[in-house]
Order: structure tokens, then C-alpha cells, then sequence
């Protein structure tokens, strides 16, 4: 279980909301914002970013990913994502991209009308990764 106190919890999820207001969805009007929490303290946002060519958007959990590793930081602690729409967890590809920094860390969500917490390997057991790689 992660050690992340209550208030870095709601710090990390507001960061999130706010983000939205830059969510460039103009096909399906459903904003989604990310914020990561890296192990130096820093919060980093993202929000999806929608494309003519629909499979060439991206998701807000990856572009937060995404800014924080084109800055530097690439060891996290948490990431939480949220949608106005409602509930919202990672979809697969994202599983899979968050993976690829650690098992164990956090993911914050609401789901079923509750903020849940868990750590990735929980939404994606028996993730591939660079353990098989070098197998
Ligand atoms: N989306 C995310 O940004 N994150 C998710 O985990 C699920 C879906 C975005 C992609 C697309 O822009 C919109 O939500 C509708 O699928």
C-alpha cells in the first residue's frame, strides 16, 4: 500500500480537475485530465488530446506521463485521473503505459460513486515488460 497522506491524495486529484479546462476534445466532448505525482514531490498534468484521426489522440494519462518524462522525471509515485462526465479508470493502453515505470504505483480514480486507490499491478496482473524481454 502506498504512504501517500490524504492531503497529497486531494492535492493530486484537484490538479487533475483543473487541468481539464485545456482537454482539446472536439469530437467527443468528454475531457479527461491526469496529474502524476513524482517521487521528487513535483506534480504534472496532462489531458487528452483528441485527433481528425480519431486512433491519433491520445489519453490524458499518457500526455501526463508523457510531460513528465520529456522534463526529466520518470520515477512516480501516484497518478490520478478524472473525468466531469463521471466515472473514469485507465483504459488499456494506459495500464500498460504506466506500467512501464512500476508496479506499484498508485492509481487514484472514481469508480461507483468512490475515490479509489490501487496500485497498477492490480488493474493490469501479469503485465508484459521488460522482465520477459530479457527473459
Ligand atoms: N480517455 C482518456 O483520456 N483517458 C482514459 O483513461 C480513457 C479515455 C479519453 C480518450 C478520448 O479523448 C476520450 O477520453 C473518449 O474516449
Amino acid at each position: 500500500m502506498s504512504s501517500l497522506s490524504p492531503e497529497q491524495i486531494r492535492t493530486l486529484m484537484d490538479a487533475a480537475k483543473q487541468s481539464i479546462r485545456h482537454a482539446y476534445i472536439p469530437y467527443s466532448q468528454y475531457p479527461v485530465g491526469a496529474a502524476v505525482l513524482t517521487e521528487e514531490g513535483k506534480i504534472i498534468c496532462g489531458i487528452n488530446i483528441e485527433n481528425a484521426s480519431y486512433p491519433a489522440g491520445t489519453c490524458a494519462e499518457r500526455v501526463a506521463l508523457g510531460n513528465a518524462i520529456s522534463q526529466g522525471m520518470t520515477k512516480f509515485v501516484a497518478i490520478a485521473v478524472y473525468s466531469p462526465k463521471g466515472e473514469i479508470s485507465p483504459c488499456g493502453v494506459c495500464r500498460q503505459f504506466i506500467s512501464e515505470f512500476g508496479p506499484e504505483i498508485q492509481i487514484l480514480f472514481h469508480w461507483q460513486g468512490e475515490l479509489q486507490q490501487c496500485p497498477i499491478k492490480e488493474l493490469l496482473p501479469f503485465s508484459f515488460s521488460s522482465k520477459q524481454l530479457n527473459a
